[in-house]
């Protein structure tokens, strides 16, 4: 979708807002696939209610992205524009056992930084490629760690409300794979609390868990992460693996030969192959052990 109007152009220039015309999502998300939109730059939080009620008021549809590392996006021209926070520096503010992160932050380097102050935690997370507000509102997790055990209080806009509004920790109810918040709330800032160690015993940490993930999961590779939650009590990886499915592809996308649950982007992957080889393994999984995979991947698709 494309924002023509010089009215609606000039107007997020007044918001500090900067358009970036004709951007391709496949160059903004991990897996390498997306079509082409206007990205909306928000470089101050407080401009977003005026933001989207400039969107709403022109019939401007939007998405609101994070660091596009557990996303999969529709071919071609779509049909909203994307918004996403430009990160500000510094983005980590530490006090004591509290880290005051912004939504954009990337994960990794949060979690190293606060590393690196000793405050750990997290060591789990540092392989998870995005931004901290993705990991937040998906409730990203990995080695027995789930970042949301760490929120103390989240700063958000609350599409419902029209407005920015923080909640604290108990106020969210964060679950595997999943949290409280409604679709269309936007994550803007988290603080953390954060056990005090030493760092040295951090990396160690850090390091077993590298070492884990290198030896499991196709990292080199374009990939979205997992493509299905696990059901209860079982590995989606492992059952799509026993059925022998690696390696099965669509065009060019494909189930990762090194992790079942992985599917790559092994070159011009498009959106249609990757969602057809998703039903297909879906099916087939539904077929052997009589369980409906739900996605862990986000699919924005029209
Ligand atoms: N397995 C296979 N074949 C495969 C993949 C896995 O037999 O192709 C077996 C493994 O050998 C292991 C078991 O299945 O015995 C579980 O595998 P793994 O330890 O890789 O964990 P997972 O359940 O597949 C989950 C998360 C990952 C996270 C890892 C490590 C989900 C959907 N996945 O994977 O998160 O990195 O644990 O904690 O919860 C993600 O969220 O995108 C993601 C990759």
């Amino acid at each position: 979708m494309r924002i023509n109007d010089p009215k609606i152009a000039a107007r997020l220039g007044e918001l500090d807002v900067e358009l970036v015309p004709g951007t391709r999502l496949a160059d903004l998300t991990s897996l390498g696939i997306g079509g082409t939109t206007d990205l909306l730059r928000i470089r101050k939080h407080e401009s977003i209610p005026d933001l989207l009620t400039l969107l709403d008021a022109n019939h401007v549809q939007h998405k609101f992205l994070g660091g596009g590392s557990n996303l999969l996006v529709g071919d071609g021209e779509l049909p909203w524009v994307v918004l996403q926070l430009v990160s500000p520096e510094p983005d980590v503010i530490l006090e004591g056992n509290f880290a005051r992160v912004d939504a954009a932050a990337d994960l990794g380097r949060t979690v190293t930084f606060c590393a690196m102050h000793d405050l750990g935690g997290m060591e789990g997370l540092i392989g998870v490629p995005g931004t901290v507000g993705g990991a937040l509102r998906m409730n990203a997790g990995a080695y027995g760690m789930q970042i949301g055990a760490y929120a103390r209080e989240v700063k958000l806009y609350r599409a419902a409300d029209h407005k920015i509004e923080i909640l604290q920790g108990n106020q969210i109810s964060f679950e595997y794979r999943h949290t409280s918040f409604a679709p269309d709330d936007m994550m803007l800032a988290v603080t953390l609390e954060l056990p005090s160690k030493p760092y040295k015993e951090i990396l160690q940490g850090i390091r077993i868990c590298n070492e884990k993930r290198r030896s499991s999961q196709p990292l080199g590779q374009k990939s979205a992460g997992c493509i299905f939650k696990n059901p209860p009590g079982a590995s989606a990886g492992r059952m799509i693996d026993d059925l022998g499915l690696k390696g099965l592809s669509v065009g060019d996308a494909r189930v990762s030969d090194r992790h079942a649950n992985f599917f790559v982007n092994a070159g011009r992957a498009s959106a249609r192959d990757m969602l057809k080889l998703i039903a297909d393994v879906r099916e087939r999984v539904k077929k052997a052990y009589g369980v409906t995979l739900e996605n862990e991947v986000v699919v924005w698709n029209g």
